[in-house]
């Protein structure tokens, strides 16, 4: 059986990647494809553990990235190789991109340090492809005003994710061949229509 594919989202909080996240998966499955959908920090039991910590706690910026690490490495080799191996296709809610856009832009923890844990954790596995929905911080923010129970990186001012908006930005310009970007701004409707395009080139 052919390997499947690893797809991930990513975006700021609020520009509406997960609901998108879940009709693409089902999408593909309609064309008959094995669709496995899973999130970062978490996917494992122990992930999972790691996530509530992760926001709700307050720690050191490099804790942070450490536990980051740490809750991918659990999900790398317990959910995303093995389901890459037998075929399925893997859909993840963040991975990689979100540690350098959020401990590394927004935190400031230094790239080197982040590329160095890249590497320890998962030198030879990278997305197929990723989305990054790109969006305005005032939209983003906007959306996330009607959540009555915001995490611990939701509650943060509006330029610390300015910041992780940019350093998303990077990633893509240093990774045009992986990356797609999409306009998280336009209506759901609309994004649809571009996800449908970017499906239909894949599967
Ligand atoms: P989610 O709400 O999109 O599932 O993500 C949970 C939060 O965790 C989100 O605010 C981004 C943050 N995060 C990081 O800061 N670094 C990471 O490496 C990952 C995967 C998520």
């Amino acid at each position: 059986m052919s390997k499947g594919k690893f797809i991930t989202f990513e975006g700021v909080d609020g520009a509406g990647k997960s609901t998108h996240l879940h009709w693409f998966a089902d999408v593909l499955r309609q064309r008959g494809l094995d669709v496995l959908v899973t999130r970062e920090p978490g996917g494992t039991p122990l992930g999972e553990r790691l996530r509530e910590i992760l926001l709700s706690q307050p720690m050191h910026a490099e804790t942070e990235a450490l536990l980051m690490f740490a809750a991918r490495l659990e999900h790398i080799g317990q959910v995303i190789r093995p389901a890459l191996r037998r075929g399925t296709w893997v859909v993840s809610d963040r991975f990689s991109d979100a540690s350098f856009a959020y401990q590394g832009g927004g935190r400031g923890v230094a790239l080197s340090k982040l590329e160095q844990l890249e590497r320890w954790v998962h030198e030879d596995l990278q997305p197929d492809l990723t989305l990054l929905f790109d969006i305005p911080i005032e939209v983003a923010r906007q959306r996330l005003s009607s959540n009555t129970s915001l995490d611990r990186f939701e509650q943060e001012q509006g330029s610390f994710f300015e910041k992780v908006r940019q350093a998303y930005l990077e990633r893509y310009q240093k990774n045009p061949q992986r990356f797609v970007l999409i306009d998280a701004a336009q209506t759901p409707e609309a994004v649809k229509a571009d996800l449908e395009k970017i499906i239909l080139a894949l599967a």
